[in-house]
């Protein structure tokens, strides 16, 4: 099967051109200036961008919190994320039951996404304890698992200790692995959450106060020491919500650190005031680290358009509000963390990134695709457009105007956090490996379709 794409801007994360590309049994095979091929389908770019398939190294799909499960499974969750221009997706495996092995919720996992998912994804590792047994498995995971990449907790359930934390972080970095961690500290998280459920303090603005920008930012400084001293072991600093810790990383890259840094679209568009809506709307909000005050934002973006920040990914963990999300009414604590966002990334960021010019159409590719496909092992198949790789092809149309409403959303429930946001620019036509999977709002992909990615080691 063969694809000529005709007459688009390409972008990729270093060039702007004019040309065509043509594909063949899923594989760029040719791009440039009036290609002459025959092929089986044409497809017309003309005054469209045609960008990498975004990556999104951050979901969690199928996660069981305890009290609830994410509602978007590995089928409904990968359509969304096709919808909006999302070919592949690194998910975060859950804990498993205590004591378990590496490869037991790796295992879950491939049982979770098999025959479901319709984009191609891997899974990081969660390492939710430290004994030899588990220093000892991660070889294996990392060379015959394709898993290359594992997250570390410094709150919830399974959060590991610093000694556990540098033990980890060596082994991981001997085998050219990265230690992706949720960087917010616990016992600061534990007193807040204490001090104003105590009182009576039990409205969702509670659940931002109880955990103050400095808890994310003592846990950002104490991870790059730790991976410091762990031999520059690579260390990804995941969901950055504030201006303070990207500073961190900043001086941390500065230093020659091998430190990676993500925020995500809600860090950049929403803020802190959401949690006061009324009819306990501001439930719709608790995720972790929580929404913050808005002067961030713009410092945030200064961070991702000087390099600070390589990625910007989803968290992509959603709850309905009429549901799960109720379990928080009269008590913050109680609410499962985490908002939807798995279909409205590339839209946001091309919308309020591209066409406002906070960041050109190269940097949008590099945070969305290149930059995080060559951390997490995926490149040179996934994040760009170049021959041989994968043709993971978005095509965006920056002509059409898109009001947010949910009911136009393919994610699995019953709200988005970005409703009646007005977009310039849009998604138009999904490729994956070659096969039109959405065009013109109609998904066309097939139930299992999508791989499971063997990622090789970091390729930055
Ligand atoms: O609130 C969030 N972000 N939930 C998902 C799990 C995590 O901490 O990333
Ligand atoms: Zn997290
Ligand atoms: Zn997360």
């Amino acid at each position: 099967m063969s694809t000529i794409i005709k007459n688009g801007n390409i972008a990729t994360s270093e060039k702007l051109l004019k040309g065509d590309i043509y594909i063949e049994d899923g594989i760029i095979v040719d791009i440039g200036e009036n290609i002459q091929r025959d092929s089986d389908n044409i497809i017309d770019a003309s005054n469209m961008y045609v960008v990498p398939g975004g990556v999104d190294v951050h979901t969690h799909l199928n996660l069981h919190t305890g009290s609830a499960v994410a509602v978007d499974d590995f089928y409904t969750g990968t359509v969304a994320a096709a919808f909006g221009g999302t070919t592949s997706i690194v998910d975060h495996i859950g804990f498993g039951p205590q004591g378990c092995s590496l490869k037991h919720q790796i295992d879950v996992y491939h049982g979770y996404a098999d025959n479901k998912a319709v984009v191609d994804y891997g899974f990081h590792g969660v390492i939710q304890h430290v004994d030899d047994h588990i220093i000892n498995e991660m070889k294996y995971i990392v060379e015959k698992e394709g898993v290359t990449s594992f997250k570390i907790y410094l709150t919830y359930d399974f959060k590991l200790e610093d000694q556990d934390i540098l033990r980890t972080m060596k082994r991981l970095g001997e085998l050219g692995a990265v230690t992706a961690v949720h960087c917010e500290n616990d016992g600061i998280l534990n007193y807040f959450r204490n001090f104003y459920l105590s009182r009576e303090m039990k409205s969702p603005i509670y659940h931002a106060l109880s955990r103050p920008e400095e808890a994310e930012e003592e846990a950002v400084n104490r991870m790059i020491t730790l991976a410091s001293l762990a031999g520059n072991a690579p260390l990804y600093i995941v969901h950055d919500s504030t201006a303070k810790a990207a500073k961190l990383i900043e001086n941390a890259k500065k230093n020659k650190r091998n430190v990676f840094g993500e925020t995500c679209p809600q860090y950049l568009f929403l803020d802190e005031t959401l949690y006061n809506k009324p009819d306990n709307e501001g439930l719709k909000y608790i995720m972790s680290p929580p929404l913050r005050k808005k002067f961030n934002q713009d410092i945030l973006w200064k961070y991702i358009e000087n390099g600070t920040l390589d990625v910007v990914a989803t968290d992509h963990c959603p709850f309905n509000f009429n549901k799960e999300k109720q379990y928080g009414i009269g008590d913050f604590s109680k609410c499962p963390n985490g908002a939807p966002g798995i279909e409205t990334r590339l839209p946001l960021l091309f919308s309020e990134g591209v066409m406002k010019k906070r960041i050109s159409i190269n940097k949008f590719v590099d945070i969305t695709s290149t930059k995080p496909a060559k951390i997490f092992g995926l490149y040179p198949k996934k994040g760009d457009i170049k021959i041989g790789s994968d043709a993971d092809i978005v095509i965006i149309d920056p002509k059409k105007n898109m009001t947010i409403k949910n009911d136009m959303l393919h994610e699995n429930v019953d709200y988005t956090c970005y409703e009646n946001f007005e977009l310039q620019g849009y998604p138009v036509i999904t490729m994956s490996r070659g096969e039109v999977i959405v065009e013109n709002g109609q998904f066309k992909g097939k139930k299992g379709r999508g791989k499971f990615i063997r990622r090789s080691v970091s390729k930055v």
